[in-house]
Order: C-alpha cells, then structure tokens, then sequence
C-alpha cells in the first residue's frame, strides 16, 4: 500500500451529480481544503453514488451485507481510500469482475480506524465491498425490549456524526465529499427500517425495505433506525415516527412542523428535500436532536407535553439548509453548521412564537456560552470560532462555541447590516452554494466579496478577524437582554429579602422563566429555601427534561437531598449526554457524591449510547 499522506493540501471538488433533481444552480467547484479527520484522498478519486444491501442481525447485533460505491477518479490512480472502524472486510471486487480486488487494511489508529485502500483499474467504475460490523461499533445502538416504551420488540439506530459512520460503513468518511444513495434493509418482519431518506409509512410482509435518497449527501448523514415504529402524519409534507405508544404525545407536541418548514422557507428559499418528518427515538438516544436528511432523530425528552421544547425541532429543521445542504467542509469548520442553524432556528421560533420567546432564548445561551468560556479559559485557543481538532476527536469540539457564539457572530452581523440586507445575503450563499461544502475561510472570503465590500467602517462594525480567529468574545459584545427574565431578576431579589416563595409559582409559569429563575438562584439560599421552592414549583418531580437537568444539579451543589431518587432515575432512564453531563460533573465534586456517581453509572451505563459512555468513561475514572 502506497504511504498515506494525511495532511497535505488536497483539492476536493464539490459533488454536483444532484443537478438534474434540485432546482438550484450546483456548480463544481473545486476548493482547497485539507480534511484531518479523514484517510481517503478526494484529490484523486471521489464516491458519487452507493448502493447498500445490509441484513440487521439482532441476535448477534452485527450488519452484514455489501455496499457498492460508483466512483469518480480525478486524478491518474490505482487506488482508492475508504474510511473504516472495526469493520471485517470478507472480499472486495470491481465492476462485473467476479475474482477479488487486492485490498490491504492500514494500522488502527484512536477515533480514527483504519485506511482502507483498494487497488482499481483505469475503467473500475464501480467497486463492491462485501463486509460487517464489529460488535459494539460505536455508530450503533441495539437496546433489548426492556429499553424501549413498547417493552416487546428489539431496536436499533444509529448516529454517524462527526466520524463514525465508518464504523457501520465503509465510506469516504469526509463531510466534504457526497453521495447519492439507494439501499436495500432487511429486518425482522414484525419491525420497520427508515433511513435519511425516502421512507415507508408502514410494516411490509416482507421485512425488505428499500430506500432512495435522489440528493447528494455527506456521509455523516447516513441514518437507519429499526424497531416497532408507526407514523403519523401532522400534514401533507410532515409527520412523525415513533412507537406506537408515544405516537399520540409525540403528534400533539410537534403540531407546528409543517408551519416551521413554512416559515423556514419564507427566509431560506424551498425546503429541498421533499418531506420532512421526525422519528422519535427511545430515551437513550445521546442527543437532543440529528439532522438526518427527510427524518430527524429526536429524543423523547423533548416531549414536555406542553410544546415548550419544541425550538429543538426548529433547529434539526433548520439544518435542512445549513448543514445538509451547505456543509461544513471539514470538523474544524463546525460552527459553520451549528453557529448558522442556532441563528436559523431562533428566526423560525420568532415567526412561530414571538420575539420575546427568542430574547429568552438568547439569554440562556448566552449563560450556556459565558459558562463555557468560563470554564476553558477566555484565551483558549479552542474557544476561537476557526479551531483546530487535528489529531484530536471532533467530537471533543461539539460545544456551545460552534453554537452560541457562531450564533452571536451571525446575529451581529445582522445587526450591522440590517436584517433584510443580511437575509437576501443567506438566501444568495444558500442558493449559490447547495449541495456542495464550505470552510470558514471560505465563508469569510465570500463575506467580504458580497456583504462587506469595500466598507472599511461595516468592516470594522462586523470586525470577522476577532469573531473567529479570536479566543473568547469580542470586547465589545453586546449582552442579550430579556425583560421577562429582568422581571425574575426582581423577584428574585424580593424572595431574597422574605425567604419566602408562596404564590411565585403564579408568576414564574412558562419553561424559559423557570429555567432562567433555577440557574439564578443566589447561592446564598440555604437548604430551608430550597425545600420551600420545591413545595411551591415541584421541580423534583417535574416532567420536563430541560427543568429536571438544571434543577438536579444545583440540587446536588446544595446538597438537597430530596431530589436524589428522581435524580437517579433520570440518569438511568435518559442517555441524552447534554443532561448527563452536568449533573455526573455535579456529582464528582465531593467524595461522597463521586461514590454515589460511580454507582449510579455502574447501573446505567449499559443503557447509554457509546457517544456518552466515551464521555463519561474519562470523567468518571
Ligand atoms: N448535529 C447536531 C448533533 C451532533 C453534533 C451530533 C455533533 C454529533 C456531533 C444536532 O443538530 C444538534 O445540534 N443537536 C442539539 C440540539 C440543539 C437544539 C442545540 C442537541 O443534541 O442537544
Ligand atoms: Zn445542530
């Protein structure tokens, strides 16, 4: 196998295959980029299009089968690089050649895996990879019925962001290479496959489910989800998945989908991707929402029963445009997707709900992000909005940087420019640059050619060079500023000078207030006024996950012990590791607490996902 040369500069030409299905002007462009977190070379030879044949096993929870890769050489080549992580490789052929391809598997290397190189020839267009799983791939989650709502049936999902989806296929492992993809799924018969693609609304007789998806996507948007799942349709275009016993709730709490994708449009110009419907999946799910294209994977937790989390969807959503359809080029270039969708998502909240609802939003996050800022240290070169993961785990890089401040760059841009100049500029780079992926220096360079221009005071007033190739925030960042929460700020002070919270539960009533009152609560409040505020809210036996996280950790601060076997409960029942975090970091800060940690995760930890147990594998040790 010929040396890989991992950081050189390489030329990645943006896919433009999709042409023909989308309505948008895709272009080829070749742009400079190195991605260090993947080993295959798009400088000589891309994937364009997959076909997948894959048998789900739950007895041995293993995926077998083959998955086809037409390919695009560029440069003069013999080879091709894939991407894979414990993956056995049974044989490889070419085209309509039965004997097998040469192909050598490099060293292992941590989060990484291992370089996959196939010897082709000059005609080799497509090349077939017959393989499967290793038990444990990180991408994949099986739960045994127990861990499921319906208690019957086995399920499986999986979650290929940042770089794991090599860990189920074995694929250009880069977000700046795309593929259009069909695939064939067989699944027990008493179960229904989905995938970030065309879906069934119902079970076959067959257990074969066939999927296509006609749009060019990255690999880490590739998704499969297999269980007792049913659908409801909330309109002609949305709809939610979910097993048959949250279905009901699960309806009702997403109504407004297909008014966000409404106003979602009316900024962003057409919803490209057909339908757009939402799976739900069992609370071990790690996060709070995945972008998969036509079919976000959300976690129950955000059914509050009253609507007051839906801005989660909101932002999956707004993923339809930045992320699935302008990409981030490489994980060094994540805000790009995250900072621009949290911008997006709060545009569709003010539409849909008021703009209240988004100063209170804006303020929490700003907590979020000062907190972690905070925490890393104002000049950590990680809390520059261009970071560098090379030779470290991406997924190390996913904090409220990427989010809350690429939301305040982008907001402050607005700000300077006016919103209706700044929103004929994001439709135009939406527009101009579909289906293909783009780097920070990119953005800033198409920023200053579009926006900007020659203005030296817009220049300065939007001051890019401190926003992104600078650590902490911007000297003269404004602070969000919410006159709900500046009326809890009174009442705060007022239950202070009395200790006393009868009737505050009258005035503190909507999700955000009561979020916002918890996290302020001063630390001078002893133990007698925690107890009294429980009596008055009931925020221990509280229904809603946002309010559960940040009430358990401050109870854990304060030693209220009250809350303790909810606590637990919540930790063993939901994998969402946002939730987890906090309150496992609360826990270890005295030595009694980091006993009970470790005994509560000695219990639950079968039940998280490999992207939260990796987590908190290393703070827990
Ligand atoms: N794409 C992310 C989830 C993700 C990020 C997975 C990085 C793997 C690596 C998703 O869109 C997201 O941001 N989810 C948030 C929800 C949100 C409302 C901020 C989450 O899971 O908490
Ligand atoms: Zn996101």
């Amino acid at each position: 196998m010929k040396k890989l040369l991992l950081f050189i500069p390489i030329i990645l030409f943006a896919c433009n295959q999709d042409k023909k299905k989308s309505n948008t002007t895709e272009t080829a462009k070749a742009i400079e980029i190195k991605d260090p977190h993947s080993f295959s070379d798009p400088s000589n030879c891309v994937v364009t299009h997959l076909d997948l044949k894959l048998n789900v096993d739950f007895k041995t929870q293993i995926l077998k089968g083959e998955a086809t890769w037409t390919i695009n050489k560029i440069g003069k080549i013999d080879e091709i690089i894939f991407d894979a992580k414990g993956l056995k490789i049974e044989k490889i052929t070419l085209d309509d050649d039965i004997k097998n391809a040469f192909f050598a598997l490099g060293d292992e290397e941590p989060f990484m895996g291992q370089p996959l190189s196939v010897d082709i020839k000059p005609t080799t267009k497509k090349i077939h990879i017959f393989y499967s799983t290793s038990k444990n791939a990180p991408a994949l989650q099986w739960l045994n019925p127990n861990q499921t709502a319906g208690k019957k049936f086995p399920y499986l999902f999986t979650q290929s962001e940042a770089i794991l989806a090599r860990t189920w296929i074995p694929c250009q492992d880069s977000p700046s290479i795309r593929f259009t993809y069909n695939a064939d799924i067989t699944v027990p018969k008493e179960l229904l496959a989905l995938m970030s693609a065309e879906n069934p609304q119902k079970k076959n007789d067959s257990g074969i489910y066939h999927f296509e998806q006609k749009h060019a996507i990255p690999s880490y948007l590739m998704a499969l989800a297999v269980g007792d799942i049913a659908f409801k349709a909330i309109d002609n275009r949305t709809g939610v998945y979910a097993e048959p016993s949250v279905l009901g709730k699960a309806a009702y709490e997403f109504a407004d989908m297909g008014k966000m994708v409404t106003a979602a449009e009316k900024i962003y110009g057409d919803y490209h991707w057909g339908r757009y419907d939402v799976l739900v999946l069992p609370p071990s799910f790690p996060f709070g929402g995945m972008e998969n294209p036509m079919l976000t994977f959300a976690t129950p937790t955000v059914i509050a029963g009253d609507r007051s989390l839906v801005s989660l969807i909101a932002h999956e959503l707004a993923h339809s445009w930045s992320g699935n359809l302008v990409t981030n080029a490489t994980w060094n270039d994540f805000w790009l997707n995250e900072g621009f969708t949290v911008y997006f998502e709060r545009r569709i909240v003010e539409q849909l709900y008021g703009k209240e609802e988004v100063q209170m939003q804006e303020v929490l996050g700003y907590k979020d992000l000062k907190g972690s800022i905070d925490e890393m240290g104002e000049t950590n070169p990680d809390t520059r909005l261009k970071v560098d993961f090379t030779n470290r785990d991406p997924d190390l890089g996913v904090s409220d940087i990427a989010y809350e401040k690429g939301f305040f760059f982008l907001k402050n841009i607005e700000n300077a420019v006016g919103r209706e100049k700044f929103d004929a500029f994001l439709k135009e780079y939406f527009n101009s640059h579909a289906f293909t992926s783009m780097d920070n220096d990119g953005f800033l360079a198409y920023l200053n050619d579009n926006l900007i221009k020659n203005d030296e005071s817009l220049k300065d007033k939007i001051n890019s060079y401190a926003w992104v190739y600078q650590p902490g925030l911007p000297k003269d960042f404004t602070l969000p500023i919410s006159e709900t929460f500046n009326k809890i700020d009174s009442l705060q002070k007022q239950l202070m000078a009395s200790q006393n919270p009868k009737g505050l539960n009258k005035e503190i009533k909507s999700t955000n207030e009561k979020l916002y009152f918890i996290r302020t609560i001063p630390a001078s409040a002893d133990l007698k006024l925690i107890t009294a505020l429980d009596q008055e809210f009931g925020f221990t036996d509280s229904g809603n996950s946002e309010i559960q996280c940040v009430w358990y950790t401050l109870a854990i601060n304060r030693n209220y012990k009250v809350a303790y076997p909810e606590m637990k409960n919540f930790l063993i029942n939901v994998g969402r590791r946002k939730f987890l975090l906090p309150i496992y970091k609360a826990l270890i800060e005295t030595p009694e607490g980091k006993k009970l940690a470790n005994e509560i995760y000695k219990e639950a930890r079968p039940n998280y996902h490999s992207v939260a147990y990796n987590t908190l594998d290393e703070m827990l040790k």
